[in-house]
């Protein structure tokens, strides 16, 4: 999947493609009834069985005379040894339909499963048949349900697929899916989809159909990430992130991301911190490398953070304040989440992430999130940014 080489942005023409129908309130899940198919093939984890929600599908799907196969194997970050025992139960079922609920993980597992049954069955078989694929956030979020990208952890390393064939059918965004979520969970997954957002915004791909995506996520993040944070019980609030996080999904599937994501998949990759929060650590020092404020001058991204300080209604009298308003209202939010100050907080050995950040960098130069970003980084512009954050 991914050479020696550097992705290249592509751009063959200015498209913006929506292909997930989307079902959104707190009765959803139960569209599941009218689902037309034969057997379905779930792809979930342990705690979505233990929360009762995988049970709910199944007898959904089952009122709407669809049988069910059970995959329950999914742990955080998938890798490819466990697509590989997916895929190999996933074809024995001979399944129509594709549900994933779950996480970004679990959601991103069924996304490799289908990639790899497509890609590499072969021609002559008669089996392989694009199933009808619906995917059931329980976090928010990764926004997965509506994007083309997963992420496949080989050899230690994750490794972004990009391909319209995995953007799910159908995505159901049911707020009640994700009322048990832990809150560090809340704020780590509540920062990706801030982190999605920005990335959508500042990337060389955005366009005013993705901007306005954006900027709406971006208001609903600020306005309810931390009132759900401190009160997970609120249900307008679990609601209004959810949605966010669809949002954020829907602009960045077509913009790309940044280098924020390309750093944090190798920083994830390398010492098992959970991607929200590889994230957010990250978050300050990627926009301050993006705005280039130093010197006088300010860099491309630095006049749109100073737009979203505006979306904010933060003062944006000039493209410098408001992209340092914009950083500041980040920073605050971040600390009022309990994100660590830098990533050395959460018991990373010093020698241990120094000798690792030259192949760090050079994973994160080779990230198809790179290409997107604002401005193109060396690898050493890419040590420094870790350093900084160390
Ligand atoms: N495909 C994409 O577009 C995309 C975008 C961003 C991130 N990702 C990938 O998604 C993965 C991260 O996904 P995530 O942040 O959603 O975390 P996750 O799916 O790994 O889940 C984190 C933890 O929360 C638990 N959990 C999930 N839902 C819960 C619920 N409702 N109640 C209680 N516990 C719950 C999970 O079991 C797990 O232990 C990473 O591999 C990341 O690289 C993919
Ligand atoms: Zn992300």
């Amino acid at each position: 999947m991914k050479s020696g080489f550097r992705w290249e942005a592509t751009i063959i023409e200015d498209q913006f493609i929506l292909k997930t129908k989307v079902y959104s309130n707190r009765q959803s899940l139960q569209y599941l009834k009218q689902i037309k198919g034969f057997r379905a093939f779930i792809v979930s984890d342990s705690i979505m069985e233990s929360l009762g929600y995988l049970q709910q599908v199944v007898d959904y799907l089952s009122e709407a005379g669809i049988s069910s196969t059970i995959f329950t194997g999914v742990r955080p970050d998938p890798d490819v040894a466990l697509i590989a025992d997916g895929l190999k139960l996933y074809r024995e079922s001979g399944a129509d339909v594709l549900v994933a609920i779950g996480g970004g993980s679990a959601i991103d597992s069924a996304k490799g499963i289908l990639y790899f049954s497509w890609k590499f069955g072969s021609a002559e078989d008669e089996e392989i048949k694009k199933p009808l694929f619906i995917a059931i956030p329980s976090t928010s979020g990764t926004g997965s349900e509506v994007t083309d990208f997963s992420v496949i952890t080989s050899v230690g390393e994750k490794v972004v697929v990009i391909d319209e064939l995995i953007a799910p059918d159908i995505a159901i965004l049911d707020s009640t899916c994700i009322q048990h979520v832990p809150q560090r969970v809340i704020a780590d997954t509540g920062i990706d989809v801030l982190v999605h957002a920005i990335e959508a915004y500042v990337s060389t791909k955005a366009t005013d159909f993705t901007d306005a995506l954006a900027e709406k996520a971006i208001k609903l993040i600020f306005e309810n990430l931390e009132t759900l944070y401190k009160d997970p019980k609120n249900d307008d609030a679990r609601d209004r992130v959810l949605n966010a996080s669809c949002l954020a999904g829907m602009a960045f599937t077509n913009t790309g991301l940044g280098i924020n994501h390309s750093l944090a998949h190798a920083i994830g990759g390398t010492f098992h911190l959970s991607h929200g929060r590889s994230n957010a650590l990250l978050l300050n020092a990627v926009m301050e490398y993006n705005a280039d404020l130093s010197g006088g001058a300010c860099g491309s991204a630095a006049e749109r953070y100073s737009k979203l300080a505006g979306v904010l209604q933060l003062p944006a009298r000039t493209k410098r304040e408001g992209a340092v308003n914009f950083m500041l209202a980040v920073k605050r939010l971040k600390k009022a989440l309990g994100v660590e100050d830098h990533i050395r907080a959460l018991g990373i050995d010093q020698a241990a992430f120094t000798n690792a950040l030259e192949h760090m960098a050079e994973t994160a130069a080779l990230d198809r999130c790179t290409p997107t970003n604002p401005r193109q980084p060396s690898n050493d512009d890419l040590v420094q940014i870790f350093k900084k954050c160390f």
